[in-house]
């Protein structure tokens, strides 16, 4: 079978055995090494994206950044390797910090963001230098302020604007729109821009804004942007130098092949370009530095969830569902927003498709089917099923639902497999509980 180009990861082929391989290694052979539920991470693919944003960013004519944002997947490694590759970085809690802290990476490279951040993490961000904090309501400038007058800090800080975009996307994905719970609404962004400029320990740097996820059309990105910078030039009125511009992130990406073909540096080259050309419009000397925040266009296709199957029911006339050893609980997006997947049998590459099947998880909900419907050969117990992107908001979601330990990771490249994160163990399900 031919794999499609943008779904599977980069160095993706079938062995002469007919067995998937990703980064020089046979899929089936991590699953017996390491077992299943496994996650399999390629790192040229990480590497090939995160490149892809920078190039398409080179032409802006003035200083960019690519943060990665870590809610997609945090983990020490990738963010290592988001180091590595010079991109920045958005976290949205202590704990993200905290491994961004753990994985050295550099402080002023971090943006902190967030819609109800607490005094500790303020504390801790404040601690740690990070380079920005994206402030998103009016409380969180005195007590961020208050803190940074105590510590003898002067904090570099963003506003977040909600843009008042509806972009195509599911609900739960846009955050830009009228009715979101993030950013300052058109009424508050005066107020809160003239709040932090009476505040010295803040130093108001520009505006940030995201308008959701999986967007793929340009439109959205463009009324975001004529809208920031709107923002913009109301407040510069205020005596605010707007030097940063952060039109977030949302990137799409495809997951199954009927899927419409995307092309998320692309579409952050018409960005870029669309910032360049609003500043100029909106009267500003010269172009802000930019910064852009994809998380799914960078590690999505590089990660591959593999399953073993461990019972296939027939229901005549209705479905056949094929069971496997994890679900919901390492991959919420199906059941919480309808996301859907395509799946390989990875053991049986060469095989032809004879039927539709629906590919249910293991847990305790009947809700919890990750593919309502792919064609593939006849599955049998202990066959691999492979589920290709699975490397953003999966492990990132994680529960232990049913208290069933989450899977290991493992990172190929050029031939090797390295476990990042071994296989949790019903001990570690109890390390919290004081017995
Ligand atoms: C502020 C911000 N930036 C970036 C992202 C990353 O979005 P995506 O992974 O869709 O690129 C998100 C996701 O919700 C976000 O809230």
């Amino acid at each position: 079978m031919t794999l499609t180009e943008g779904i599977f990861p980069d160095t993706a082929n079938v062995s002469p055995t007919g067995h998937l391989a990703v980064g020089g290694s046979d899929l089936v052979e991590l699953a017996g090494r390491y077992g299943t539920p496994l996650y399999v991470y390629d790192e040229a693919t990480i590497r090939a994206r995160a490149r892809a944003f920078r190039t398409a960013l080179a032409g802006y004519p003035a200083r960019t950044t690519v943060c990665y944002a870590a809610k997609a997947y945090c983990a020490p490694w990738i963010l290592r390797l988001a180091a590595e590759e010079g991109l920045g970085l958005d976290v949205v809690s202590s704990g993200e910090l905290h491994t961004a802290a753990l994985a050295g990476f550099a402080s002023e490279r971090i943006s902190f963001h967030g819609n109800n951040k607490t005094e500790d993490e303020l504390e801790m961000a404040l601690r740690l230098r990070v380079g920005r904090v994206v402030i998103d309501n009016l409380e969180e400038i005195g007590r961020l302020a208050d803190r940074a007058t105590a510590a003898g800090v002067r904090q570099a800080v963003l506003l977040r604007v909600s843009p008042g975009v509806t972009a195509h996307t599911h609900t739960h994905l846009q955050t830009g729109a009228v009715d979101t719970k993030f950013g300052f609404g058109p009424d508050v962004v005066g107020a809160a821009a003239r709040a932090v400029l009476s505040r010295p320990a803040l130093d108001l740097r520009g505006l940030h804004a995201h308008i959701g996820s999986q967007i793929g059309e340009l439109e959205p990105y463009a009324a975001s942007i004529e809208r920031v910078f709107a923002v913009a030039q109301e407040i510069a009125r205020l005596g605010a130098d707007i030097r940063e511009i952060s039109p977030g992130g949302g990137y799409a990406v495809r997951y199954r092949p009927g899927d419409p073909v995307v092309d998320g540096p692309g579409i952050a080259r018409e960005v870029a370009r669309m910032v360049a050309e609003s500043s100029r419009l909106h009267g500003f000397a010269r172009p802000p530095d930019l910064a852009i925040e994809p998380g799914r266009a960078l590690v999505a296709t590089s990660g591959i969830a593999l399953y073993r199957v461990g019972s296939v029911k027939e229901l005549p006339r209705v479905r056949t569902y094929v069971a496997v050893d994890g679900g919901m609980a390492d991959n919420i997006r199906p059941t919480a927003y309808g996301a859907e997947y395509t799946a390989v049998l990875a053991n049986r590459m060469q095989d032809p498709a004879e039927a539709t099947f629906a590919i249910a998880g293991r847990y305790c909900e009947s809700g919890d089917v990750l593919i309502r419907e792919v064609r593939m050969p006849r599955p049998v117990a202990g066959d691999l099923v492979a589920v290709p992107v699975s490397g953003a908001y999966h492990l990132a979601m994680a529960s232990n639902y049913n208290m069933v330990p989450r899977p290991a990771v493992v990172v190929v490249e050029q031939g090797g497999a390295r476990l990042v994160r071994r296989r949790e163990t019903n001990d570690d399900l109890l390390t919290s509980d004081v017995v």
